[in-house]
């Protein structure tokens, strides 16, 4: 079930030295393909990481984040601020269809949030074979403006062109230790209201 799967999975950040396979790989990634967003907009790129390269250049990119390096594979879901205007969308004139109409930080934040859905997706498919993972945000980047010199050599080193934002990184692997089951989380009050604000379901 995969709200047992929701229920048991935790970020890992520790990884033994066997390999994912190629198959696994695929049956991950197609599970971001077939991620929904914006009128279809499908605005994001993965990027299948495996050389020991280039795990060591994001792993710098992501303040030296060990998990990075260490990580069997990863994930490099980049934001497409192109794909708007592949798609048609910027032909509609209200911006409540039109992201490119609501001016030049939300049309940034709508791309970013479409990368979430693909990077959830991925993550549990993951999970439902055994393979944990951890999402990256702490990266330098358009939006945090850290590592400059080191976010252009990445984005040419994965061929990500101007209007495109390497937004998350996933690591992946098997984990090397078992992982806690507890979940540190609000509770379902706190965050779960009837109505209103405050009013409990
Ligand atoms: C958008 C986003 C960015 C994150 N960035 C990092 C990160 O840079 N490094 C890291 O180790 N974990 C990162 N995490 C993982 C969170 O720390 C983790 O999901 C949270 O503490 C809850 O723990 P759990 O995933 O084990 O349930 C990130 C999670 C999200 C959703």
């Amino acid at each position: 079930m995969i709200t047992d799967l929701i229920k048991s999975r935790k970020s890992v950040r520790k990884y033994s030295d066997k390999h994912i396979s190629d198959e696994d790989l695929k049956t991950i990634l197609e599970a971001g393909r077939l991620a929904p967003s914006w009128m279809n907009v499908q605005s994001w790129k993965l990027i299948l990481v495996k050389s020991q390269e280039n795990k060591d250049l994001l792993s710098e990119l992501s303040i030296g984040q060990q998990h990075v390096k260490n990580a069997d594979a990863l994930i490099v879901c980049v934001a497409d601020l192109n794909a708007w205007e592949e798609a048609g969308i910027t032909k509609f004139d209200n911006p409540a269809l039109n992201p490119a109409l609501q001016g030049e930080n939300g049309l940034l934040i709508r791309t970013m949030e479409q990368v979430i859905y693909p990077v959830s997706y991925m993550m549990l498919t993951a999970e439902s074979l055994g393979i944990s993972s951890c999402i990256i945000g702490a990266i330098g980047n358009e939006i945090t403006e850290i590592n400059k010199d080191l976010y252009k050599k990445v984005k040419d080193k994965l061929g990500l062109n101007d209007k495109q934002i390497l937004s998350t990184i996933i690591t992946l692997g098997y984990a090397s230790e078992p992982t806690p089951a507890n979940k540190t989380r609000k509770d379902f009050d706190e965050v779960v209201s009837l109505e209103k604000i405050g009013n409990n379901f």
